[in-house]
């Protein structure tokens, strides 16, 4: 049989390329471009951030602005496929806008323990929950000719010394939870792109591992397309080559380019591995449309309301309303006192890599005075929630210097606005790596009292104030856990100032040698200290309200790529701002925006908790829909809450567990991880996976169960809207399996369905599951097993709350990991 045109037209090119050609498309050019061979007209690829937006390839803080969707937990606790396609469709639109061809997401690692710093990014601790809706994602990009990437393959579970650490994980445990995600998106959506994870795996760097490279993700899942490096995650030129490496990120190469060439040349690479990668970026090439454009593409500004409309829609989806004494909705008339560090600050995203320069950042504030009216409204920000002060605006001047001593003449000068940057252009003649720079101008006190003054850099910084050096990271600069473990921790010294106090301020910056990430930030900042007066003048506008919204959270300065959370408290003194409001306050609502877990010794002196996540750029629009009521609470969560750290399934004392002990991180909890620890361990949660109130209420009906051959079966649990409003139900399949001579999970959840039902309103909830539902992995046989038993279908709200059981059958039953039965029911049968 002849080869399909296309793959025809990739062997002739292949066929026309020298050596050194195809070699050139297995490193990037910069940042987020691959090269083009104009010669042969092959045009260059283009990648962007990622996952949540389109970032572009600029600045992380002031670039080509676009569109921010809600955070990756934020569309885990939707729990709605279709709306999560929907974004992956209107996420295409957005990476086209900037000129790319491939958006580096979804981030599908699982929440393995509440500390990650990367748990918003994460979908869900479940992996059946992140498979369905990364399959969406994926499937609504794609649809539109953009490539995903799923990262970060793989076992990329914490954020501490994540270049280094060996993620030590059985196979069986991999096979069921963390590569599951990853195989569906690949067989099941059929995913154009891959990115290794920048930690080992049992011992191996993810970017040289060639089992999950070749073995698992080729052999057995059939994937054709490319694996690319996190960003400077390859540090081998011949072994992750040969593992199946298609691409080292960024460029120019490091490991490759010349060095591969000669490593093919003297026989350590074989000529057909690089023909193989470069036929993947070809195809990648073809499949986005890119192979013959050789025009260079401009990043463009292209705000759409249709795309604001969706944001705002699956913020309010992925709400979770976790207590209600009637206080929710807001009755009418009310008059609020809008209280907390998170009510005037929109807090919209997390930080890292998926940070971008949203079109918008609309405020819990600016929601609700725009729902309510602003004179409904009172304000008291009652404490702060930094992890680094405010940064400095004003009018600066900046000085360049194309060494790394402030030495001679400036080669540039320029006004800048404010004392933070990262990944932004450089002047003309100013070597990225090795600089430094001036920034001056004046601080004038907006109020009396004492101020907070700090800074982080990835290479020695200080802040001087009327000629005085008061804070520094200069000589005493020490590696910490800013920028992406490249920056020091955050150096901070205080002063009293009287109001209206000019000083004058002279920031300055050197690099330094780099160790991973070959970039250079730095940010500097002054807040004034907060303390019992300001939460003593909240709780006195609370007690003169008839109602109480406390926005309490974190921000992107703590849920970020790069570094793990410290605790999984609420950071500075949010606990004792929501005791004391609760004290004073007819009613209390707690309005929650964390990437994760927190815990709340509050919860009892409250009226209704909301849990909004980082919901993207229409943030407090979003929440007012929610909190009026003209949109229901529709999320449930994608993680559990533990009551306290200690009860979380990495937090059993041994810090070979978590954080990890002479690099290596030891998953010895096995699969017992989330609701599955919960469960085991018999430790009730604070608030259960799955689980989410709303404001009207369901009657779940008898469920009714379809069998179609061994391990293929159907349920359909009806679902009746009892209450007054609109809402959403999320029916969720548990499966209870038979005894098996290995030991496996108490319940799993291996289907759900979401029902959208009006006041009166009857559905159907249809979950359909299939063999390896049931399966385990016997990884001695390698092979997937079904033993013969009585399986238990345990149909619920939650991961703790089940409506009935019904009792399925089954034969013993076993199948190869390639076979293509291996493969989850509802999508192999
Ligand atoms: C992150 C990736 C990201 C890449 C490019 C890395 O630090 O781990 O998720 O896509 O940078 O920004």
């Amino acid at each position: 049989m002849a080869p399909a045109p296309e793959t025809d037209r990739i062997e002739k090119l292949l066929d026309r390329m020298t050596l050194a050609e195809q070699v050139s498309l297995m490193s990037g050019e910069d940042f987020w471009n691959l090269p083009a061979i104009e010669r042969l007209g092959i045009g260059a690829l283009r990648v962007t951030d990622g996952p949540n937006g389109a970032r572009g390839g600029g600045s992380f803080v002031d670039g080509v602005r676009s569109a921010a969707f809600p955070t990756g937990i934020a569309l885990g606790a939707t729990w709605n496929p279709e709306l999560v396609e929907r974004i992956g469709a209107a996420l295409a639109e957005e990476t086209r806008d900037k000129g790319a061809r491939v958006l580096l997401g979804p981030t599908i690692n699982l929440q393995r323990g509440p500390l990650n710093g990367r748990n918003f990014e994460c979908y869900s601790e479940d992996p059946v929950l992140t498979a369905e809706l990364a399959v969406a994602y994926v499937t609504g990009l794609q649809s539109r000719g953009v490539a995903a990437t799923l990262k970060h393959f793989a076992a990329n579970e914490s954020e501490i010394r994540r270049t280094v650490n060996s993620s030590d994980v059985d196979e069986r445990t991999l096979r069921e939870l963390y590569l599951l995600p990853f195989e569906r998106a690949v067989r099941q959506a059929g995913a154009w792109a891959v990115m290794s994870a920048y930690n080992r795996v049992n011992g191996i760097h993810a970017a040289d591992h060639r089992w999950l490279l070749t073995e698992v993700l080729r052999q057995d899942w059939g994937f054709d397309g490319v694996v690319m490096s996190d960003w400077f995650g390859l540090h081998s030129t011949v072994e992750g080559a040969v593992a199946g490496l298609d691409l080292e990120m960024p460029g120019p190469p490091i490991q490759r380019g010349e060095k591969l060439i000669a490593a093919v040349e003297n026989g350590q690479v074989p000529r057909d591995t690089v023909r193989a990668a470069a036929r993947n970026v070809l195809r990648l090439l073809q499949r986005t449309g890119g192979l013959d454009d050789l025009t260079s593409r401009r990043e463009v500004e292209n705000e759409r309301p249709a795309t604001r409309a969706l944001i705002r829609e699956a913020a309010a989806e992925a709400m979770v309303l976790l207590k209600n004494n009637g206080a929710l909705p807001l009755p009418e008339g009310v008059r609020v006192a809008v209280i907390g560090p998170n009510a005037r600050t929109a807090r919209i995203m997390g930080g890292g890599s998926a940070q971008l320069n949203a079109y918008r950042r609309v405020s819990v504030w600016d929601g609700l005075a725009e729902a309510l009216g602003g004179e409904r409204l009172t304000f008291a920000p009652g404490c702060d929630n930094h992890r680094f002060q405010p940064v400095l605006e004003g009018k600066f001047r900046c000085e360049w210097f194309d060494n790394q001593s402030l030495s001679g003449e400036p080669i540039h000068i320029e006004p800048v606005s404010k004392i933070d940057r990262m990944m932004d252009a450089m002047p003309d003649g100013i070597d990225p790596l090795r600089h430094s720079c001036r920034i001056s101008g004046s601080f004038t006190t907006p109020e009396a009292g004492r101020w907070r003054f700090g800074l982080h850099a990835t290479g020695r910084a200080r802040l001087s104030l009327d000629g005085e050096v008061v804070v520094e990271a200069w000589e005493g600069w020490r590696r910490g856990r800013t920028y992406f473990e490249e920056g020091c921790d955050p150096v901070t010294a205080e002063r009293d100032l009287a109001a209206g106090q000019r000083l004058g301020l002279v920031f300055e910056f050197a690099t330094k040698p780099t160790y991973n990430l070959h970039f250079h930030a730095f940010q500097a900042g002054a807040g004034r200290v907060s303390g019992a007066p300001e939460i003593e003048a909240a709780a006195e506008i609370a007690a003169r309200a008839d109602l109480t919204l406390v926005c309490v959270g974190r921000s992107a300065e703590w849920d970020t790529e790069g570094w793990d959370l410290p605790d999984m408290r609420l950071p500075g003194a949010q606990d004792a701002l929501v005791e004391a409001v609760a004290a004073r306050a007819r009613r209390v609502i707690v309005l929650l925006q964390t990437g994760g877990p927190v815990e709340m010794p509050w919860l009892d002196s409250v009226d209704a908790v909301m849990q909004a996540w980082y919901p993207g750029q229409e943030a407090g629009d979003a929440i007012a829909d929610v909190l009026t009521g003209r949109r229901g609470p529709g999320g449930r969560l994608p993680q559990s809450f533990p009551a306290r750290l200690t009860d979380a399934p990495t937090m059993i004392g041994d810090d070979s567990v978590y954080p990890g002990r002479d690099g290596h991180v030891s998953y010895a909890e096995g699969l017992e991880i989330g609701y599955r620890h919960h469960a085991a361990r018999d430790i009730a949660p604070l608030f259960p996976f799955g689980f989410g109130l709303d404001y009207t209420g369901f009657e779940i009906g008898a469920p009714a169960l379809e069998t179609r051959g061994n391990g293929h079966v159907t349920v359909r649990v009806p679902v009746t809207n009892i209450g007054e409003r609109p809402g959403n139900e999320v029916v969720q399949v548990y499966v209870a399996p038979a005894p098996a001579p290995l030991p496996r999970p108490k319940f799993e959840l291996k289907g759900f369905a979401k029902l959208a039902l009006a006041p009166g309103e009857a559905g159907i909830a249809e979950i359909a599951l299939g063999p390896r539902d049931f399966a385990y992995f016997n990884s001695t046989v390698q092979r997937w097993q079904i033993e013969a038993g009585n399986y238990e279908l345990r149909i619920g709200a939650s991961a703790q709350q089940f409506s009935s059981v019904i009792n399925v059958e089954l034969n013993a039953d076993t199948w190869a990991v390639d076979s293509s039965r291996s493969c989850p029911g509802a999508w192999c049968s």
